[in-house]
C-alpha cells in the first residue's frame, strides 16, 4: 500500500467549474490541463451559446489560479474555434502562446472513407487528429532579457580594453595564467558565462605585461565584481521563479501517437491516459497541483495519481463525476504504477 505521508492530495469537486473555481486560491495551482466541450455537437453537453465569451470566463479564471511560472494547456480540435479563443487570449489576457501537440489518432476515420455514407464527406479532408495549445505567463526570450542585464558591461569594457593593449589573443592570455576560458575577454561573452581571474592568476597577467596592460588593482575589480554579482543573483532568481517547468523527455516533438487502445472508454472525449502522462511529467514535478476543470471520466486524474501530483477535479454531470471518482480510485490503489519522474 502507499504509505499515506506519500499519498498526494485528490480533490474532486462535483458541479460548474465558473463557480467552483472561485474556491481555488490565486496563485495556487502549477499546472492546468483541461478538455473542455469543443462545441461542436458532439454530446448534449457540448453545445454551448456564446461559446468564445463563456471559454473567456474560465480562461480568466485559470489565469486567477495558475502560479506565475505555470503552464496552461487546453485541448480543441475545430480550427475556427481555435483561432478565435487563441485571439480572445491575445486580446484579454496575461497568456503568451508557447506551442501545440498534434494528437495523431491514425488513420482509423480515413479508412471508413471507402464506404462513405455521404458524397459531401470526400469534398474535404477528414481531420483525424486533435490539438493540445499550451500557454505560459512568459516565453522564454522575454525571461531571457532579465538576464542579459548590463550589470557586467563595465568590467567586461576593461578587461577587453587591456586586451587589447597587449595585441594578444584571448587563448594567449589564458595560457599565460595557465588557465583555460576565462571568458572575461571575449568580446561578446553571455552574462553567465562573465568571471574575473583570480587574484594569482590575474598578478600572473599584470607580471607579465608590467605596465603596458591590466594596471587597476586587484581589489578594486574584486570587489566591484561581489557587487555586481550580488546584483545579477537577485536577477537570476526572479528569472527561475518566473520559469516554467519544462522536463525534456528524449522525444521533444509535438506530434504525438498513444499507445492505448481506443477501447474500454468510459466516455465519449475520454483522453488517453499515455498524452495526459506525458504533459504532466514534462510540465509540472512531482508534488505538484494540477487542475482539470472538464475532467470528464478523470483521466487527468488517473495521470496525476500515477505520476505523483496533487489534482483539483471537476466535472457537472453526475454520470461522469461518479465514473471519474472510480477511475481515481483504482489508479491510487495500484500504487506500484507509479512512476517517479
Ligand atoms: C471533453 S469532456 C472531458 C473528457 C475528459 N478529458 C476525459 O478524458 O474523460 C468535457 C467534460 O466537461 C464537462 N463540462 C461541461 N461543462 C462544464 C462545466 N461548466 N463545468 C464543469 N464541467 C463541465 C462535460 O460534462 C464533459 O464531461
Amino acid at each position: 500500500m502507499i504509505d499515506a505521508a506519500e499519498m498526494k492530495k485528490i480533490d474532486l469537486l462535483h458541479g460548474d467549474c465558473l463557480e467552483l473555481m472561485q474556491d481555488i486560491p490565486d496563485k495556487s495551482v502549477d499546472l492546468i490541463l483541461t478538455d473542455p466541450p469543443y462545441n461542436i455537437g458532439k454530446a448534449r453537453w457540448d453545445k454551448i451559446p456564446n461559446y468564445v465569451e463563456w471559454c473567456g470566463k474560465w480562461f480568466i479564471e485559470c489565469q486567477r489560479v495558475l502560479k506565475d511560472n505555470g503552464s496552461f494547456y487546453w485541448w480543441q480540435n475545430d480550427m475556427v474555434q481555435i483561432a478565435q479563443l487563441m485571439e480572445w487570449l491575445r486580446n484579454n489576457s496575461g497568456f503568451v502562446f508557447n506551442s501545440f501537440i498534434v494528437w495523431d489518432k491514425g488513420d482509423f476515420r480515413a479508412l471508413s472513407w471507402k464506404n462513405p455514407s455521404d458524397d459531401s464527406n470526400l469534398r474535404s479532408w477528414f481531420n483525424t487528429c486533435e490539438y493540445c495549445l499550451f500557454y505560459t505567463f512568459q516565453d522564454e526570450t522575454g525571461l531571457k532579457k532579465v538576464l542579459k542585464n548590463p550589470a557586467f558591461y563595465g568590467l567586461q569594457n576593461y578587461f577587453l580594453t587591456e586586451r587589447k593593449k597587449t595585441g594578444k589573443t584571448a587563448t594567449f592570455l589564458d595560457n599565460v595564467m595557465g588557465i583555460k576560458s576565462s571568458y572575461c575577454y571575449w568580446e561578446k561573452p553571455t552574462t553567465h558565462e562573465y568571471r574575473i581571474p583570480d587574484e594569482k592568476n590575474y598578478i600572473a597577467l599584470q607580471k607579465y605585461f608590467d605596465g603596458v596592460a591590466f594596471t587597476q588593482e586587484y581589489e578594486s575589480l574584486r570587489q566591484e565584481y561581489e557587487s555586481l554579482r550580488q546584483e545579477y543573483e537577485s536577477l537570476r532568481q526572479e528569472y527561475e521563479s518566473l520559469r516554467y517547468t519544462h522536463n525534456l523527455g528524449t522525444n521533444h516533438n509535438n506530434v504525438w501517437r498513444s499507445n492505448e487502445r481506443n477501447t474500454g472508454k468510459q466516455h465519449p472525449t475520454q483522453k488517453p491516459n499515455d498524452l495526459m502522462e506525458r504533459i504532466i511529467k514534462t510540465s509540472s514535478n512531482q508534488g505538484d497541483t494540477v487542475l482539470d476543470l472538464f475532467m470528464g471520466s478523470g483521466t487527468t486524474g488517473v495521470a496525476c495519481v500515477n505520476t505523483n501530483r496533487n489534482f483539483i477535479g471537476i466535472e457537472l454531470d453526475d454520470k461522469y463525476f461518479e465514473i471519474a471518482k472510480q477511475r481515481i480510485n483504482e489508479a491510487q490503489n495500484k500504487p506500484e504504477q507509479i512512476t517517479m519522474l
